[in-house]
């Protein structure tokens, strides 16, 4: 037996003893490193006041952050355009097209160390921003040949007639068999048609949102989506708003929350009147596993004589997004559902307002943020791709496509 020789055991236990130490030793230096690097971090970006500068607030000293939290030395990168700063920039004056070059001229994430993607969005936010129509009709009417929201966004008795062998999102998941009971859920047509809202604002749940007082923006849009039952609470409601007009329900949160509503329904419905009358999405054709708990959220809606209208993507059209996007470069398992009402709210709106998208550890300013406005929960590895999703809506920014917004709002 390899653990027979009780000498040899103990010898090892020693080594290993020591080993241990030396590993707890390093980790207290390292953490020590941590706290005052992070302390650094910090007593700087209280310097630094870039975003209220993206209306017409002050600039206030340089940055020298790199990724690994040292001080730079040299003061090229961050500070190379404020030496000019005098107000905002029109979007479209020769410096503005200079800095949204510098950001299109990034063709990949990996391109560039983080620290330098960052400076360049960081410097581009002494421009105005305005919507470049010719480049975002482009890109919408890109948008429409693909996918087509207008018409096939949800499941509806027009694109789904009963009878329908629909096919699951994922393949190995087979077909769905549209019978009356479904088809009758479905609404008759789509809910929406093109270009339909002014201004719409889809929010993120990114960390990047706290205290960016940003809500009283977001419910002045005309139209805004929010991604899976996120709390707008009083806690909240001054950097996220109020105002809901559709809010996707991941089934996984109906799952783990609500038991798939098998036993009380109550704590749902009440969970969904935060939203007042929005619209509730459910991705009840991605897979076998999404579909009943998704009908049932109609059930309970009905049941306790709700307003709220419930949709389901349908599966097509999710497939083509996804196909859309990778195209552009995100290479992911699955896109992740702020994507979808992005690409969504890109053909159902005149312009589009991102906010609470931001998928680094850092904001902007390299102060560490938690990765949900309302919680430090990671998201499973490798499943969404979101920093290459954020790429390319720093990319569409600068085109003039859509706005990101990453500041705090004045
Ligand atoms: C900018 O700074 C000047 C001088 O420090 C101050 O008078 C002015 O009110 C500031 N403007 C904003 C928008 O904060
Ligand atoms: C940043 O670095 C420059 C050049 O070394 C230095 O002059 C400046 O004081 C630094 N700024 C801050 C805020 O530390
Ligand atoms: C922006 O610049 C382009 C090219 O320089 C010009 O054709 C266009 O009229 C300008 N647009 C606005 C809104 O000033
Ligand atoms: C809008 O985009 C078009 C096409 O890329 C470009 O020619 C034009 O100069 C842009 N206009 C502005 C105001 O940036
Ligand atoms: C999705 O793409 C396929 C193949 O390009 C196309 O035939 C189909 O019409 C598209 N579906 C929708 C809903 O636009
Ligand atoms: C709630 O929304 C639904 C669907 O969007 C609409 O038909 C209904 O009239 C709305 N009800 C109220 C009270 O606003």
């Amino acid at each position: 037996m390899g653990y027979a020789d009780p000498s040899a055991g103990r010898d090892l236990l020693g080594t290993r003893t020591l080993f241990f130490i030396f590993i707890c030793a390093f980790a207290v230096v390292t953490l020590r490193q941590q706290i005052l690097y992070g302390g650094k971090y910090l007593k700087r970006g209280l310097q630094f006041s870039w975003q209220s500068g993206e209306e017409l607030g002050n600039w206030t000293g340089t940055f020298n952050f790199t990724d690994e939290g040292a001080v730079k030395t040299g003061s090229d990168a961050g500070s190379r355009y404020f030496e000019f700063y005098e107000g905002p920039f029109e979007f479209n004056s020769t410096k503005c097209l200079e800095l949204r070059r510098d950001i299109m001229n990034v063709k990949g994430l990996a391109m560039v160390k983080q620290s330098d993607l960052f400076d360049r969005w960081k410097s581009l936010a002494i421009c105005k921003w305005e919507m470049n129509v010719t480049e975002a009709n482009v890109f919408k009417s890109s948008l429409s040949r693909c996918c087509n929201a207008p018409s096939f966004m949800f499941t509806t008795q027009k694109n789904t007639p009963l009878g329908t062998k629909l096919k699951y999102e994922v393949d190995s998941s087979g077909i769905f068999h549209i019978n009356s009971e479904v088809f009758q859920i479905f609404p008759k047509e789509m809910p929406y048609y093109r270009s339909q809202f002014k201004k719409c604002a889809v929010v993120g749940n990114g960390g990047i949102l706290k205290n960016s007082r940003c809500g009283r923006e977001i419910d002045n849009a005309d139209f805004v989506f929010r991604c899976n039952l996120p709390p707008i609470s009083d806690k909240y409601v001054l950097d996220v708003g109020l105002k809901t007009d559709v809010v996707t329900v991941n089934p996984s949160i109906i799952t783990e929350r609500f038991h798939k509503l098998e036993k009380w329904r109550k704590p749902f419905y009440e969970a969904l009147q935060v939203y007042e009358n929005a619209s509730v999405l459910l991705p009840a054709f991605y897979n076998t596993r999404n579909t009943d708990v998704s009908i049932r959220v109609k059930y309970v809606l009905d049941d306790f004589e709700s307003q709220q209208a419930v949709y389901y993507f349908h599966p097509q059209y999710l497939i083509n997004v996804s196909r859309f996007w990778f195209i552009q470069g995100v290479r992911a398992k699955r896109i992740s559902s702020g994507l979808i009402l992005v690409s969504a709210a890109l053909e159902l709106c005149e312009e589009v307002h991102l906010f609470g998208f931001w998928a680094f550890p850092m904001n902007p300013s390299g102060i560490f943020i938690t990765h949900h406005y309302y919680d430090n929960v990671k998201p499973r590895p490798g499943f969404h791709s979101m920093p290459s999703e954020i790429f390319n809506f720093l990319h569409m920014h600068s085109k003039g496509i859509l706005r990101v917004h990453t500041g705090p709002c004045s």
